[in-house]
């Protein structure tokens, strides 16, 4: 959680800080601030309760002199977000300014010795007392401000990407990182840092992407130096960023979560590209091909992530079954770490995570890797840190998501993990020639019925939104392969209109929420053809029994519960193991308007961030 950003150049950096904290929002916007060095006098440091926005509304026409600077974007871990608590923070002689994302977690610690030393805080959070403990041993040891960060790095615990500037070293702006992203931009003659590369793109498509322990220092005579925590030289590994500025712009849409919904058609088609080919019959995952013999030889293979991936991984599980016949577990990266889980040696370990930045899905990941297992991910942010700590793994191409609620990073997700099935139940021989060439026909066919289900069902999901917006509570249903998409249907409505909703196997209705369905209660069902077709129907003459309303999801031509259900929306004719794909959309789209009818901040959702880099 939190975004930051650094600037040295001979720009104006206030602008650049701004706009470049505005893109990283989606990581926190609970407080933000900047720090300008105007001159080896000055440090103009302004910051704020609320978004980027309110920040510059307070600047006002205050001085934004400087080009050098700093800024940051909040998501609180210590300390309420209050104008104090907000980033940056000074060191007690004011000068040094410093800018933090992560947790110190022996802060505590720290800050007693400090105090006993003369030091005072006005702030509760563990960054103040991080950049006091960079001044004491600045002033106490002698040390240049880059040698005083690393011993200070050296004598914390936890997770930072920090940024700093000193009025004593004007030239220069230091950042380091652990377990925490951060990436330096290559302009000419100027450098920029932040949490990702985002704000950079605009300016420079060279980027280095920092690794654990690495301290990062820019002056202005020498350009950037790299050097580990422990003092080693290290030279840069310079990359070119593939993104495009328009990605990252709203494009028209008036929020991105809907931008998101309406690409999904075109990430589905790149994330396809290349990797399966219906005419030739043939699906490979060139990312993972290497280590193709390895999985299909799994005892087991075993899925961690969190939230919406977390459902992703769950589709994934009944797709490697069904298709590959090997043992799946799908584990929430938070318990696994903690549960002392067995691990084996073969077994091949997934983590699913669209920033590839989540604290807990790294963990289990060093966890299973330090266990001898095979670790591969399903990342969609290129040079994440997962991509970079796997031992290979693909892409999902979705390009950023910048709607705190995913929506095409899962539909990507979920795509791949078919292709994975699939290429290992071939693989295996484990799946018939003549349903392995029908499903892959359905996957490419998936884009055109995505954008088709997309156009149609808009209307109809506004309709749908208008009378069920009031509820207080909401039910989402599915049966095998649905299941996750009830529990992301559920998650969606709940994370950005504060509806709470709960998704449940269609079956298990009866065996509690049933006694909460009365006349008020929309319950969400996808009730399309398919193997638990009369089962699901079954399922809705309970929930119609009781007075619930039913709002379904069903398939073009399908009369019976069209006549069942209060509400319904058509998705088209499909085989069931692309169904839930097809089935996420209309979810979407619902909570989506209904979280618009309902005002709410629909692509920044309370007390939630896009990346959760705190366990
Ligand atoms: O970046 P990740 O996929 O690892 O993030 C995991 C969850 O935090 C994330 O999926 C979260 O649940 C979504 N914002 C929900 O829409």
């Amino acid at each position: 959680m939190c975004g930051i950003v650094g600037y040295i150049g001979d720009k104006k950096a206030y602008p650049i800080l701004i706009k470049g904290l505005s893109r990283l929002e989606y990581r926190g916007y609970d407080s933000a601030g900047i720090a300008l060095l105007e001159n080896v006098d000055k440090i103009n440091l302004y910051k704020r309760k609320g978004k980027v926005q309110d920040l510059v509304d307070f600047i006002g026409d205050e001085s934004t002199v400087g080009n050098v600077g700093i800024g940051h974007t909040r998501w609180a871990t210590h300390g309420p977000p209050n104008d104090t608590n907000a980033h940056p923070h000074y060191s007690g002689n004011s000068r040094i300014a410093l800018v933090h994302n992560g947790i110190i977690e022996n802060y505590d610690t720290i800050k007693e010795a400090l105090i006993k030393k003369g030091h005072t805080f006005t702030s509760d959070t563990d960054t103040e007392v991080l950049v006091h403990l960079i001044e004491d041993i600045q002033e106490n040891g002698g040390v240049s401000l880059e040698e005083a960060i690393r011993i200070a790095l050296n004598e914390v615990h936890g997770a930072y990407a920090i940024v700093v500037i000193s009025k004593d070293e004007p030239d220069k702006i230091i950042g380091a990182k652990k377990s925490s992203p951060l990436v330096v931009g290559l302009g000419e003659d100027e450098y920029y840092f932040a949490s990702d590369a985002t704000p950079i793109v605009e300016y420079t498509k060279n980027v280095v992407y920092l690794e654990d322990q690495q301290i990062a220092i820019v002056d202005r005579k020498n350009g950037l130096r790299i050097i580990s925590t422990s003092n080693k030289e290290v030279s840069p590994y310079v990359q070119e960023l593939e993104m495009e500025l328009e990605v990252l712009e709203k494009g028209g849409y008036d929020h991105f979560m809907l931008k998101e919904i309406y690409e999904q058609p075109r990430a589905i088609k790149d994330s396809l590209r290349g990797r399966l080919n219906a005419k030739e019959g043939w699906v490979s995952l060139g990312g993972i091909k290497d280590y193709e013999d390895q999985i299909a030889k799994a005892n087991r293979i075993i899925i961690i992530a969190c939230g919406t991936s977390w459902h992703a991984g769950l589709v994934g599980e009944y797709y490697i079954e069904d298709l590959a016949r090997i043992p799946v577990e799908v584990e929430y990266a938070s318990e696994f770490r903690y549960r002392n889980p067995i691990i084996r040696k073969d077994d091949v370990v997934i983590a699913i995570s669209q920033s590839g930045e989540t604290a807990d899905t790294i963990a289990a990941l060093n966890m299973a890797k330090e266990q001898g297992a095979t670790i591969l991910g399903i990342v969609n942010v290129v040079g994440s840190t997962i991509s970079r700590i796997t031992d290979a793994g693909t892409y999902t191409h979705a390009g950023p998501e910048i709607g705190v609620a995913s929506t095409k990073a899962f539909t990507t997700q979920v795509s791949l993990l078919a292709m994975m099935a699939l290429m290992i139940g071939k693989k295996r021989g484990t799946i018939e020639d003549e349903r392995f060439q029908r499903l892959i026909e359905e996957m490419e066919m998936l884009p055109t019925k995505l954008e088709g289900l997309i156009e149609k069902s808009n209307e109809f999901c506004i309709t749908i939104a208008e009378k069920y917006k009031d509820a207080s509570n909401a039910l989402f249903l599915g049966r095998g392969n649905n299941f996750p998409i009830a529990l992301e249907g559920a998650l969606k409505l709940k994370e950005i209109s504060y509806i709470h909703a709960e998704g449940y196997p269609a079956a298990e209705m009866k065996h509690g929420p049933i006694a909460l369905i009365d006349e008020e209660m929309p319950i969400f069902v996808i009730a399309t053809q398919g193997a638990n077709y009369e089962k699901v129907v079954s399922n809705i003459q309970e929930v119609k029994a009781r007075k619930g309303k039913v709002i379904a999801i069903i398939t073009k031509g399908d009369t019976t519960v069209k006549e069942l259900a209060d509400d319904y929306i058509k998705i088209p004719d499909a085989d069931d193991f692309v169904v839930p794909i097809l089935a996420t959309i209309p979810f979407q789209l619902m909570s989506y308007h209904i979280a618009v009818m309902r005002n709410c901040n629909v692509d920044q959702p309370r007390n939630l961030a896009k990346s959760v880099t705190v366990e």
